[in-house]
């Protein structure tokens, strides 16, 4: 990363002073960060403390002369390797979605030719708003990149997602980000064992909606299967990334298929198929939520809780495990456990009816759920083999040599 600069743009909310800490991690790397406070930013820390830490002045105004006469701002917006939005505001996401320009943040991220990650940070109403959500899904849309919000108690005193994402899991997706912006563009990538070969990888978690503002979810980041569809693409292979709403950025240079509910997940493998390999990655919920309401539920005073009703989901796993025609040379599973790994994953092989399981214990104490690293045992027919800990862009690697190689 050394060498790289990164934009930072600080909006004005309380995360604001998590700031001078990401400063100091990105410079770590020996990456340069140019600054630009909006003027609300400058409300929640100083312009001085930023630029200390940068080892640059924050840009502050649009019409700074000297700022212009100097560099101006597209060139500003060209200069960096990658513009992060942190913490970015309800109200600059807005713009951002809207295309306005009326400062020097929103007129940078207009003007810039760069990818473009934000990690918001409001209150959980804020983040909730029909407006906001919008907003988002714009966003999403125009390829922006997200890191967080998280869950968790507000500077507000309100508990929810809004809480914006720590600044080492800030620096973990300008990594990513970066990682995938340096990798050869598909046609120029360079041919490897997979190549003429299709996969498809599913990734992240489902949301089961309860509501329009609600829903069912788990905490996979998507993390390892981003990691693995990147492994299995480097290797040649044309990979179909059917991926639920993850926190991790989806790699280049792959087809990305985004979906919510476990439902949409089983149709997007079934309109991706035939493959040569499917690696089923995803934390599908089990359960949907079917007396789902299409308009927010409220409290009725009664002090009762509604009666959520709930289904099965299709088991995507053991669906394309037990195709016929259309099925997949090789189907990986993954078990995420938290006990007896070893037992409950070798049932699950055979239940499923898949070829190989990846199974890991997910317990908290791992820190391996949200985490950067792995441990997993790799189990076939043959036997299990437990691999040592390494991080999941190792794990991911080494996975995708096991396919190359099973594939011939
Ligand atoms: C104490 C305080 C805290 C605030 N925290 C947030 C926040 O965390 N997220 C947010 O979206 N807006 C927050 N706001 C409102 C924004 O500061 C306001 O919308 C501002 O116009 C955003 O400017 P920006 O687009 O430059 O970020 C806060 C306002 C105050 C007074």
């Amino acid at each position: 990363m050394t060498g790289k600069r990164i934009l930072l743009i600080i909006g004005g909310g309380i995360a604001a002073y998590k700031i001078p800490q990401l400063i100091r991690l990105i410079r770590a790397e020996g990456m340069a960060v140019t600054p630009i406070l909006t003027r609300a930013g400058g409300e929640f820390t100083t312009a001085m403390t930023i630029s200390v830490l940068a080892g640059e002045a924050a840009h502050e105004g649009l019409f700074d002369i000297s700022t212009e006469a100097e560099i101006g701002h597209i060139q500003l917006s060209r200069n960096a390797d990658l513009v992060v939005v942190a913490p970015a505001t309800a109200d600059l996401m807005a713009k951002m979605a809207q295309g306005l320009a009326d400062d020097l943040a929103s007129t940078l991220l207009l003007a810039t030719d760069k990818r473009v990650l934000i990690a918001p940070a409001m209150n959980v109403r804020m983040w909730h708003h029909p407006a906001t959500q919008r907003n988002l899904a714009l966003l999403r849309d125009d390829g922006i990149l997200m890191i967080g919000p998280d869950e968790g108690d507000m500077a507000c005193g309100e508990f929810g997602p809004g809480r914006m994402a720590e600044p080492e899991a800030i620096m973990a997706a300008i990594r990513e980000a970066l990682n995938v912006s340096l990798r050869p563009a598909p046609e120029t990538r360079a041919s490897g064992p997979l190549t003429g070969r299709h996969v498809i990888v599913t990734s992240g978690p489902t949301h089961e909606p309860i509501d329009p503002v609600r829903y069912i979810a788990n905490r996979s980041s998507g993390a390892q299967g981003a990691a693995i569809a990147a492994a299995l693409r480097d290797l040649g292979a044309r990979v179909s990334f059917v991926t639920g709403p993850a926190v991790v950025p989806a790699p280049e240079g792959v087809e990305v298929i985004r979906v919510e509910t476990a439902m949409q997940m089983r149709d997007a493998v079934e309109a991706a198929l035939p493959a040569e390999a499917a690696v089923m990655a995803a934390a599908v919920a089990d359960w949907r939520v079917v007396n789902s309401s299409q308009r927010k539920m409220k409290k009725d005073g009664t002090g009762q809780p509604p009666a959520l009703e709930m289904a099965e989901n299709p088991d995507i796993l053991a669906w394309v495990s037990g195709l016929k025609a259309q099925r997949p040379l090789l189907v990986v599973g993954f078990a995420a456990e938290t006990h007896d790994v070893i037992a409950h994953a070798t049932a699950k092989r055979q239940r499923k009816g898949c070829d190989w399981i990846v199974a890991n214990d997910v317990s908290p104490s791992t820190g391996i759920m949200g985490g950067d690293e792995n441990a997993v045992i790799l189990l076939r027919a043959t036997g299990a083999e437990e691999w040592p800990r390494m991080s999941k862009h190792e794990v991911a690697r080494r996975l995708a040599d096991e396919i190359a190689k099973e594939l011939g």
